[in-house]
């Protein structure tokens, strides 16, 4: 089955509104929620003291409603006794402010108290709680890293400190991979290493994206931690922690082979035409992740968030649609922040799927209905998806890129966006892939702004249909650039290696008598096949080894010189190209690839994707579209559908193809 459901945090309310609650979950096909994510200060209300009998209470009370309970280790949110009594589990700041209680999330991912009081809580909680029937999954925490991801408190510095010298050796090897010999930075004792923050200029980039890397290794040991004691309790409960999509701060390939179930939150725009590629993209990493496994979308809103500046609505019907569309790309469970929208605390203008008017609103009929229509769509859990294009996509290069000082002024996160859209749009079934994956399963391997490539690279590449662009292999894995031509490693696949960067600088315009005859450029154009594409300012200068020159620059001091190349299957992009660039080059490139596009067949908004046996049109467009199909049963509506199939405006097809 799928599952369908939400947060549940009746902590605020009343016994009488729980009893309501299950009759409307009952109502809405809701079959599991999520229980006590932030629940430290009712389970634990004094050091020490537990009181369980919340929980059972409500726990057994699910169980006899049917809904099975996704339970969470509630040390999420730390109470305020906690920061009281052990001001060492406070997260501090940079300039020393320490953080306190009244919000959330106010903990030291690296505090020694904070771990063991947390593995305390678990450890009652599982002997507690382990053996419940209704309990499926155990939820750890809630969204590492999502408010606080480091601390500069004095037990911190010393934990990077041991963590430096674990990966280091000696500091003689620290110094000469840093490159501390500039600006006079040598270290000679470990003491003297500390986080890069109150420098008086720019910081180290190796310096900096260590301390990042750390600080997702330090999330991750409190991940650990609770997790061994919760296998230790209950080693027959599968543990899960909810993820952020491409949350900049943590390295999820690292992470996932310690989750038994991925598991994902996700809230792009609803007003934004990008928003269901973003969907896509998101799922399509968290189905990577699992290396291809189904996973659980732990988080979506029902309707508006409250965090942005103006909070839109969803439209009619794109929930709906976008929860189809997560089981589509691989989601056994579409579960949503949170089930009744609170009345009171930070979050009471956030969406419920149960809202302030209840059943007056039409938020609610679309609950009952996704309900409905997710509970007919129980033969596609299970199955899984196979892509034939991967993009690579990789944290520590995300982290060099983000450390480094000067080349860029573009962020690689948006350069992977792009061309997932840039796929999705074509059609495409798109996997996430690190540097380090196996990719030998597929064809087309696309590599967007990859900043730090190691070797080994070009040889899993090799023989593949490879796109690789602007702003790759620049550096190692040590921030040290690769001499010779950036590419580094990629040189000899692609034939070409970057020699100097010409990105265009923002600058005003002049006209007197001399600044007037200044003439500067202000943009970059790439011509491919007689058509120009704007390339977002950046132009690289491409020598030229062993390969073809596809498309070229055009622009003061640029014109002429190579944009595009290709050697064999392998090409390189020298910029950034805008949608209809990549558009025209993924045809050229990938109108000869095995799978190459069928978009003479695709009707403008609709989306296709096969899943097992079952093949899902979700249409994102605002008109009826039309589809041929063989034959199929539309799983939704019962009907069988031959010859052509018409989708309507926001809504889905799921057709049974066997
Ligand atoms: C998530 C969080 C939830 C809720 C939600 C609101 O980041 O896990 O607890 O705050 O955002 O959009």
């Amino acid at each position: 089955m799928i599952y369908y459901g939400g947060d549940y945090n009746p902590e605020q309310w009343d016994q009488q509104t729980v009893a309501e609650d299950i009759a409307l979950m009952q109502e809405a096909g809701v079959n599991l929620v999520s229980v006590a994510i932030f629940g430290w200060s009712r389970l634990e209300p004094k050091d020490g003291v537990y009181e369980f009998g919340f929980y059972r209470d409500l726990l057994d009370r699910l169980h006899a409603a049917g809904i099975d309970v996704d339970l969470a280790t509630g040390t999420a949110s730390p109470p305020p006794w906690l920061g009281e009594m052990y001001p060492e589990t406070l997260p501090v700041r940079a300039d020393g402010t320490a953080l306190t209680w009244g919000s959330r999330q106010q903990y030291n991912p690296a505090s020694t108290k904070f771990r063991e009081k947390a593995a305390e809580l678990v450890e009652e909680l599982a002997r507690e709680f382990g053996s419940h029937p209704a309990v499926v999954m155990w939820h750890v925490s809630n969204e590492y890293g999502c408010h606080v991801s480091e601390s500069f408190d004095p037990e911190s510095r010393e934990r990077f400190r041991l963590w430096l010298q674990a990966r280091y050796g000696t500091l003689e090897q620290l110094n000469e991979a840093w490159g501390t010999q500039f600006w006079s930075q040598r270290y000679t004792s470990w003491s003297q290493v500390e986080p890069p923050a109150n420098l008086p200029t720019f910081h180290n980039p190796i310096h900096l994206a260590r301390w990042r890397e750390f600080w997702s290794d330090q999330l991750l040991e409190c991940y650990l931690a609770e997790k061994r004691v919760l296998h230790r309790v209950c080693p027959d409960l599968p543990v899960t922690t909810n993820y952020m999509g491409f949350f900049p701060t943590v390295d999820y390939w690292k992470w996932s082979p310690h989750l038994d179930l991925i598991s994902n939150d996700f809230y792009p725009e609803p007003g934004d035409p990008r928003a269901g590629a973003q969907f896509a993209a998101s799922s399509d990493l968290m189905r990577s992740l699992g290396g291809g496994r189904p996973f659980w979308q732990m988080e979506q809103t029902p309707s508006t968030v409250q965090w942005r500046d103006r909070n839109s609505p969803k439209r009619p019907g794109q929930f709906r649609l976008w929860s189809l569309g997560l089981v589509a790309r691989g989601a056994d469970a579409v579960l949503q922040f949170q089930w009744r929208q609170s009345r009171s605390g930070a979050e009471t203008y956030h969406s419920g799927m149960v809202p302030h008017a209840g059943k007056l609103s039409p938020v609610w009929e679309e609950m009952v209905q996704t309900g409905a229509d997710l509970k007919k769509l129980a033969p596609v859990a299970g199955h899984r998806l196979r892509a034939s294009v991967a993009i690579l996509w990789d944290w520590p290069s995300l982290w060099a890129a983000e450390s480094a000082i000067g080349p860029i002024g573009w962020d690689p996160l948006t350069r992977v966006a792009q061309w997932h859209q840039s796929l999705y749009d074509l059609g495409f079934l798109v996997d996430f892939a690190s540097p380090d994956s196996d990719l030998s399963g597929y064809e087309v391997v696309v590599v967007p702004s990859l900043f730090q490539v190691l070797p080994g690279l070009a040889e899993k590449l090799a023989g593949k249909t490879v796109i690789v662009t602007a702003g790759t292999g620049y550096q190692n894995g040590e921030a040290q650039v690769h001499l010779g031509g950036y590419l580094g490693p990629l040189r000899d696949l692609l034939g070409v290696r970057v020699v100097d960067l010409l990105p265009v600088a923002p600058t005003g315009s002049a006209t007197g008598r001399i600044t007037g005859a200044v003439r500067t450029r202000t943009r970059v154009q790439v011509s491919l096949d007689g058509q120009s594409y704007d390339g977002d300012g950046w132009a690289e200068r491409i020598q030229v080894d062993q390969a073809e020159v596809v498309a070229t620059f055009e622009g003061l001091d640029v014109d002429g010189l190579p944009a595009i190349t290709r050697r064999g299957s392998a090409w390189y992009v020298g910029s950034f190209l805008d949608e209809a660039g990549r558009a025209a080059l993924l045809e050229r490139v990938l109108g000869s690839a095995p799978g190459g596009p069928q978009l003479a067949e695709l009707p403008a908004g609709l989306e296709v994707v096969s899943r097992g046996p079952f093949q899902f049109l979700l249409n994102h467009g605002e008109i009826p579209v039309q589809f041929p199909v063989s034959a199929g049963t539309d799983l939704l509506t019962g009907r069988v559908a031959r010859g052509q199939v018409t989708v309507g405006p926001r809504d889905a097809v799921v057709l049974d193809l066997r």
